[in-house]
């Protein structure tokens, strides 16, 4: 990414990070899901979002189909277009996170430097969570109808059949969501988000 903008100066917030923690009961960060198209996704973070909602948690769901229509409704899926995409989403969930949210990010990030770029971009806690189910499986499910357009050749660069998807060699979670249930899935999630959030016992 060719930085242009000259001359300018970085400002502090007033409002101190573990102020805004303290205010919300938990830390800031990002939940980052990465997975093969109908890996779940997008049914585990609005699953999770509503349920940390309900507790009393600031949180939001950056899904991969919603910034497709908006900030990123400029970009295809070639390597260059998802990787600019995914450089974004990481700006974008960075600062969510320093506003003290906990961000959910559900795209497919297939390539490992656009995550790693990702976490880089962001100075509170990152976790990648990957949804590892298999690609027979998401094929199966089809949920979109995607794969059977892709097999047909009717999209291109498609993850899994026409475009690589790279697995997280060291995620911070691994969720078989190919053979666990979603209610089993989003426990496994929740009580992850649970213990990664709390507030560490210096702020509490
Ligand atoms: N353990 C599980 N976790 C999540 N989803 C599951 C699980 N088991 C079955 N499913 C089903 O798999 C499908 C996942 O679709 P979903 O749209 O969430 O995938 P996605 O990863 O967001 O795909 P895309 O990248 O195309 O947006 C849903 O129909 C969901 O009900
Ligand atoms: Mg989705």
């Amino acid at each position: 990414m060719n930085t242009k903008s000259t001359n300018i100066t970085k400002v502090s917030h007033r409002v101190a990070k573990e102020t805004r923690w303290r205010a919300n009961g938990h830390q800031g960060g990002v939940i980052w899901l990465t997975g093969l198209s109908g890996s779940g996704k997008t049914t585990l973070a609005f699953e999770l979002e509503q349920r940390l909602f309900k507790q009393g948690f600031q949180v939001y769901v950056l899904d991969g189909d919603n910034i497709r229509h908006g900030l990123s409704s400029d970009l295809g899926f070639s390597h260059e277009e998802r990787t600019e995409n995914i450089r974004r989403i990481g700006e974008v969930a960075a600062l969510f996170a320093d506003a003290g949210y906990i961000v959910i990010s559900a795209f497919i990030s297939p390539y490992r430097r656009d995550r790693r770029l990702a976490r880089k971009a962001a100075s509170d806690p990152f976790h990648v969570v990957h949804l590892d189910a298999d690609l027979k499986i998401c094929e199966k499910r089809d949920p979109k109808g995607l794969y059977a357009k892709a097999r047909r050749g009717e999209i291109l660069d498609f993850t899994g059949i026409s475009a690589p998807y790279e697995k997280p060699e060291r995620a911070d979670l691994t969720i078989d969501t190919g053979v666990l249930s979603v209610e089993e899935s989003m426990d496994i999630l929740a009580d992850y988000v649970d213990r990664a959030f709390a507030l560490p016992e210096a702020a509490a």
